[in-house]
């Protein structure tokens, strides 16, 4: 299996990390929390300034941990999508220079394709197929992972992400930047039951609802509701149940969805990704119902579940096994779905069209 160093700047983490045979060499991450907390999220432009000054850092550190020269190196990666545009050039364009510098092959990364490769750093054997569910700040969705660069959505939410929903129902409870880990801090301590929250549904033109799509933003706006309805009635808002009451309702709602989708479809592994994979009400809610219909639940360690930069060097490692690699003239992109992935490769897939025509 191939070496690779990654780098990830797609958001709010500056990460670079070093993976070989799916096993973490090293794995640098700078946060960039601190500085975003003061405006209640993500600056994009503060963003990218950050990245370019603790990128080399990042890099420096990730060698170095894993006692690597760059003759160990086999290639190159960085995130390029989807992201913040500024942010992700950042970490495209250092990789690019150090595989121009030291004469080594270059990788684009989709950064979800990255989330599902976590699950292989902490289970090295794991093999397609199986289902992933993906739940991060801006995404969730149900994956059937069908082989490295082959992926079908089976299910996806309307509106809000579910990390999002976290990060918009801490700031109406004004609990601060990132939401979800304060949320799911306060939820332990809190009563689920306390107040009846609905579960976002989507409804079919054939009647009844779809299976696997989710809907989290008729949530957030009934928290809204039950927040201006306490306050009227109480001095002391009930800030630990809410946030228990609100966890729940999206435990369950995620949990119901991935068990349906894996069995409909036959997949007896769920992997978890993402940075609300992170989040102990989901992580119970969903083993109780995995172990309940015998299917096989895998959730990252906690490290490898929000953005870092070993899941990206763990997917680049497989993608350039399999012949991979991206021109140096590739862009950054901040929307592309991850069933595009294979686009990112373009010279392969000419050389595949050639093969084929014999
Ligand atoms: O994957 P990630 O680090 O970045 C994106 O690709 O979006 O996910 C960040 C999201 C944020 O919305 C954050 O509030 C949420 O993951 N998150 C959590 C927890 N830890 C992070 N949500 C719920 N419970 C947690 N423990
Ligand atoms: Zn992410």
């Amino acid at each position: 299996m191939a070496t690779v160093l990654a780098i990830e700047t797609s958001c709010d983490e500056t990460a670079a990390a070093i993976v070989k045979n799916r096993q973490v060499c090293s794995s640098a991450v700078a946060s960039q929390i601190k500085i975003h907390q003061q405006y209640g999220g993500v600056v994009p432009e503060v963003a990218s300034r950050s990245h370019v000054e603790m990128v080399n850092g990042a890099i420096a550190q990730s060698l170095s941990e894993a006692n690597l020269t760059w003759s160990e190196i086999d290639g190159i990666a960085a995130t390029c999508a989807p992201g913040l545009v500024g942010a992700l050039l950042v970490g495209l364009t250092a990789a690019k220079t150090l595989a121009i510098v030291h004469q080594k092959p270059f990788l684009g990364i989709h950064h979800l394709e990255g989330h599902i490769y976590a699950s292989y750093l902490s289970e090295p054997d794991l093999h397609p197929p199986f289902l992933c569910l993906l739940v991060s700040g801006g995404h969730t969705s149900l994956i059937h992972v069908k082989n490295c660069g082959n992926y079908e959505i089976l299910g996806q939410t309307r509106d809000d992400a579910a990390g999002e929903a976290f990060d918009k129902v801490a700031r109406l409870l004004k609990l601060g930047y990132p939401g979800g880990p304060i949320i799911d801090k306060l939820a332990q301590i809190g009563n689920p039951k306390a107040f009846s929250l609905p579960e976002g549904k989507i409804s079919l033109p054939t009647g009844g609802y779809h299976p696997y799509d989710s809907s989290f933003s008729g949530l957030k706006t009934a928290v809204l509701h039950l927040v201006q309805k306490l306050q009227k009635e109480n001095d002391d808002l009930p800030v630990k149940d809410i946030a228990a009451s609100f966890q729940e309702t999206v435990a369950k709602s995620l949990t119901k969805r991935a068990i349906a989708c894996a069995l409909d479809c036959g997949l007896n592994t769920i992997a978890i990704g993402g940075g609300v994979a992170a989040n102990s009400g989901l992580r119970q809610h969903l083993q109780k119902a995995a172990n309940a219909h015998n299917l096989r639940v895998l959730f990252p360690p906690l490290k490898y579940c929000t953005d870092n930069a070993a899941m990206i060097a763990c997917a680049a490692a497989e993608h350039l096994e399999l012949g991979h690699t991206s021109p140096l003239t590739l862009g950054a992109h901040s929307r592309m779905p991850i069933t595009d992935v294979m686009d990112l490769y373009p010279t392969f897939r000419r050389y595949l069209s050639c093969v084929n025509r014999g």
